[in-house]
């Protein structure tokens, strides 16, 4: 199988831990071992107790139970747990894709949601978020896109990187389309729990369909990606049996203390979503009072879940723009063209950390430099 580099993955490679400012991640404030042993009494002496052999390739019970609490109707076996949610897009993709299907999928996306498909010789028919419709996709397009050889839909809402969400009757009909193709959903529930203020939660996809498979993650709203703790929900057993034995050529089991830890977080997941709705609540007003303060600069869609939005520049290009504010101010920016190259005036901004509002400060400082600069 061959497999192109993956963007914005190499890209993070190349600056992440070296950039003095992120203001691209698509993840949450974290939280340290000790914060989350204080929200869970006991938590600290359990982990001593662990024991470190290899661990049920399914994931724990004890996280399959903290995560089927998530979800209306689904049971502990509905769970596979995996290494992140990458590792599940693969399996997903290994599964259900032969040479030749065709699977239609969100564009602009993250790009194993496309690339894997691609990789194994399937064809991605790419459904456009469109900017003009404030990165809806056009419902009269998807019985077109499924037509008649389509194997699955890839959905994913909050939406990488615009977070667009669709209201929940929308999604139902998307889920509805699918079933009438014969396409099974694969929807990409990664920033579920970040919906903003007085936008519909969607359900999550498995709970109204019985084909479809969930992807959930500890690493977005929770803050926790270094756990690497990702799962898929569905309730065909038979779908999740081919995801596992795929599985089994990749992680095979997941980490004893990252599966204990996870189970923690889902303990707390009150007090930890909580703690991350007040902080992306106070971050989205900032981002959206700073492009409405520049709209003559940027084109500007607020996000309606997750922790990234997708702003343009009026005029000039996006990679320029993110090159500088990197090299004069220190900021670190996603160009657009990472997510494909009919994006190049776009740029992805992360509003997910706790340092935002400062970093934000700094990209303000930075427009008006780059501002002057072309006058
Ligand atoms: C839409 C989407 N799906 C999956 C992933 C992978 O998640 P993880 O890094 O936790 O494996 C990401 C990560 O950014 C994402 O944005």
């Amino acid at each position: 199988m061959q497999l192109p580099p993956f963007r914005l993955e190499r890209f993070f490679a190349e600056h992440e831990f070296t950039a003095p400012r992120l203001l691209c991640a698509s993840d949450g404030e974290t939280l340290s071992v000790a914060d989350l042993f204080a929200l869970v009494p006991g938590a600290e002496a359990g982990l001593s107790r662990l024991r470190l052999g290899y661990t049920d390739s399914r994931g724990a019970p004890e996280l399959r139970e903290a995560i089927a609490g998530l979800y209306e109707t689904i049971s502990p076996d509905d769970v596979l747990v995996h290494v992140g949610a990458e590792e599940a897009i693969y399996t997903f993709m290994a599964a259900t894709l032969a040479p030749g299907d065709a699977v239609v999928v969100p564009t602009p996306c993250y790009q194993s949601l496309t690339d894997v498909a691609v990789g194994l010789g399937a064809h991605a028919s790419a459904w456009l978020c469109d900017p003009a419709w404030g990165f809806a996709p056009d419902m009269a397009e998807l019985g077109a896109l499924l037509g008649g050889r389509s194997r699955a839909l890839v959905l994913n809402f909050p939406h990488n990187p615009t977070g667009y969400m669709p209201a929940p009757e929308v999604f139902a009909s998307m889920l509805e389309m699918a079933r009438e193709h014969g396409a099974r959903v694969f929807s990409d529930e990664v920033y579920r729990f970040s919906e903003a203020e007085g936008v519909a939660p969607l359900p999550a996809a498995c709970d109204l369909d019985e084909r479809a498979v969930s992807l959930g993650v500890m690493s977005k709203s929770f803050g926790l990606p270094g756990l690497r703790v990702g799962w898929v929900a569905c309730r065909d057993r038979e779908q999740l049996a081919r995801m596992a034995a795929i599985k089994d050529y990749l992680s095979i089991c997941g980490s004893a203390v990252s599966e204990y830890l996870a189970v923690c977080a889902l303990r707390a997941r009150e007090a930890i979503l909580g703690r991350m709705r007040e902080l992306l609540g106070r971050n989205r007003a900032l981002l959206a009072d700073f492009f409405h303060a520049r709209a003559g600069m940027f084109h500007f869609v607020p996000p309606r879940g997750g922790l990234t939005a997708f702003p343009g520049l009026v005029s000039g290009d996006a990679d320029a723009f993110c090159r500088a504010a990197l090299h004069e101010a220190g900021l670190l920016l996603l160009p657009g063209r990472l997510y494909g190259a009919q994006w190049p005036e776009r740029f992805r901004i992360g509003f997910g950390r706790a340092d935002f509002a400062e970093n934000l400060k700094k990209l303000g400082e930075f427009c008006q430099f780059w501002d002057a600069a072309r006058a």
